[in-house]
């Protein structure tokens, strides 16, 4: 019932992980029901080792989170050695995610995760706000195809490109990465923010500003998942703000082929089985189809 077909993958449900919230490997699978989830995205991966940002990294305000962890992480050589090979026993699919300060960076990891066989589609961060340099791909069109192309030329593996919401519009950019062979678009990462405490006159995170996600993000997700889907013909991945089934469907009706939850999982570790349940009672109660609701916004003129 809930089957979705994206950017090269057939999955059980609309419904994935968003990067960096769930885990870096596949141990948090574990509070979810089988079937319920529809591919596994993991965090971010670098070439080299990233200890990320000082702390305090992430804060909680009234509409979700502010983070600036900074693509922590172990690196590629010991990604390979230690989480590829379970990756191989996670009965659905993995999506890998590579980060970079560089085109080199980028197609570096593709040719990595293009070999390890629990790989089944590879999302590119071109847009994580919180790392020095790890947004010239996304604010740039130029920069962007060039990456996306040389990454394309590295794999055959579905390519999907994660855009920035940092943007004054995302259409040339949602172009931009289909015209350089991109199978799908993920939209998008978080939005640029600042928390402030006042008695200390100082921002609350050390990095100074931070990614914003959580509910207050997604009528702006909401708006670039539309605005995506009419500008190309590769599917579309929201993410941003969703944490509940009606959030989910009015995604799919703004244009989205499938979902990811990301922030929503700190809060109930277990809420994208709650999510797979409460879509499938909707759909059988309303008798309608995943396909049938697709892109079916109907604009007001
Ligand atoms: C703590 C935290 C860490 C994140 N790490 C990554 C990451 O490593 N790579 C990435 O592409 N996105 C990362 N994201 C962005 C999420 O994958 C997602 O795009 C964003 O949070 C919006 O969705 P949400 O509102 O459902 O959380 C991170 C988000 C959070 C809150």
């Amino acid at each position: 019932m809930l089957r979705t077909l994206v950017g090269g993958l057939e999955l059980e449900t609309p419904l994935l992980t968003g990067s960096g919230t769930f885990g870096h490997d596949p141990a948090a699978l574990a509070f979810l029901n089988p079937g319920d989830l529809g591919a596994l995205v993991l965090k971010t991966v670098t070439p080299d080792p990233r200890h990320g940002n000082p702390p305090q990294r992430i804060a909680e305000f009234q509409g979700g989170v502010l983070n600036a962890i900074g693509l922590e992480n172990k690196g590629l050589a010991y990604w390979r050695e230690h989480v590829a090979p379970q990756l191989e026993q996670v009965p659905l699919p993995v999506v890998a995610n590579a980060g970079g300060h560089s085109a080199e960076d980028f197609v570096a990891m593709v040719e990595a995760f293009d070999l390890m066989k629990g790989v089944a589609a590879i999302e590119l961060n071109l847009s994580c706000p919180n790392v020095k340099g790890g947004i010239q791909f996304s604010t740039d069109t130029a920069a962007l195809e060039e990456v996306v192309r040389a990454c394309r030329q590295a794999t055959r593996k579905p390519l999907w490109v994660k855009l920035s919401p940092n943007v004054s519009s995302i259409r040339p950019f949602a172009e931009s990465a289909e015209a350089a062979g991109a199978d799908a678009l993920t939209v998008c990462n978080t939005l640029i923010g600042l928390l402030v405490d006042w008695r200390k006159r100082k921002p609350v995170l050390a990095n100074g500003t931070g990614g914003m996600s959580g509910p207050a993000v997604k009528p702006m997700a909401m708006r670039l998942v539309y605005e995506a889907s009419q500008a190309v013909g590769i599917p579309v991945v929201a993410s941003g703000g969703a944490s509940c089934a009606e959030d989910v469907l009015e995604f799919i009706v703004a244009g989205a082929s499938a979902v990811q939850i990301g922030t929503a999982c700190f809060r109930r570790p277990g809420v994208i089985s709650e999510i797979a349940t409460e879509l499938r009672q909707i759909l059988e109660q309303e008798h309608l189809s995943l396909d049938e609701l697709r892109g079916s916004l109907i604009w007001p003129r």
